[in-house]
């Protein structure tokens, strides 16, 4: 699979939108889940481990789960997070797990997978039951967001009640819909959702 991060990942953690981005989402997630030192988390499509960083401290371990060999490369040269951090190379929308978490959280990650349907039925499964869900992606959008005929985005953002309707038919309850932050690029904002919901 190409690695459509490898020209962006050493310098993704310099770039002002991912770091408003992930200060948003993270403190918004932050007050909207429940988490403890006993939880497994899954960070779906951690990247650099922006959102990891945020959520290790709070609970007993992450699993950083990306396909994107050099993202993951500089998450595990971040000295913190190496104790309670273990990182998964792998599409496991294709590939599953087949281990289950108490919760999994995503950042700005499902815009890059086209079948949103698949994705969010191999979230389910990776739950155990009563897990919950956190994540959060840019609101529909004009296709503005990124560069034109960038390669690996599927999704100019996400409506919310379609996205509440497919949560709903893969069996998540209580779901509810924030707006984490809004990104501003030139005269245009584009709002991020954070959508926390329960498994079971
Ligand atoms: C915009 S970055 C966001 C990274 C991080 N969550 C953050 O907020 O800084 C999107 C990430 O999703 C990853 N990604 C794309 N497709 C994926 C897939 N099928 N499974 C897991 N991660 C994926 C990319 O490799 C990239 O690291």
């Amino acid at each position: 699979m190409t690695d459509l991060f490898k020209d962006k990942a050493k310098e993704f953690d310099g770039n002002d939108v991912a770091l408003g981005l992930s200060q948003g989402i993270g403190s918004t997630l932050l007050n909207h889940l429940p988490l403890n030192d006993t939880m497994h988390v899954m960070d779906f499509g951690a990247g650099t481990g922006l959102l990891t960083a945020q959520i290790v401290p709070r609970v007993h371990q992450v699993t950083a789960v990306d396909v994107s060999p050099a993202m993951l490369t500089q998450l595990l040269s971040k000295h913190g997070l190496k104790d309670k951090v273990e990182t998964v190379c792998q599409d496991i929308t294709v590939t599953p797990l087949n281990r289950q978490f108490d919760v999994i959280v995503s950042a700005m990650a499902m815009h890059h997978i086209k079948d949103t349907d698949r994705m969010i039925k191999c979230l389910a499964e990776h739950l155990k039951p009563g897990g919950r869900v956190a994540l959060a992606d840019l609101d529909i959008e004009d296709a503005s967001f990124h560069p034109a005929a960038i390669e690996g985005v599927h999704h100019s953002g996400f409506d919310r009640k379609q996205f509440a309707s497919l949560l709903e038919k893969h069996g998540f309850h209580d779901i509810h819909f924030t707006t984490a932050h809004t990104v501003k690029k030139e005269d245009k904002h584009y709002p991020v959702f954070l959508v926390v919901a329960v498994w079971q």
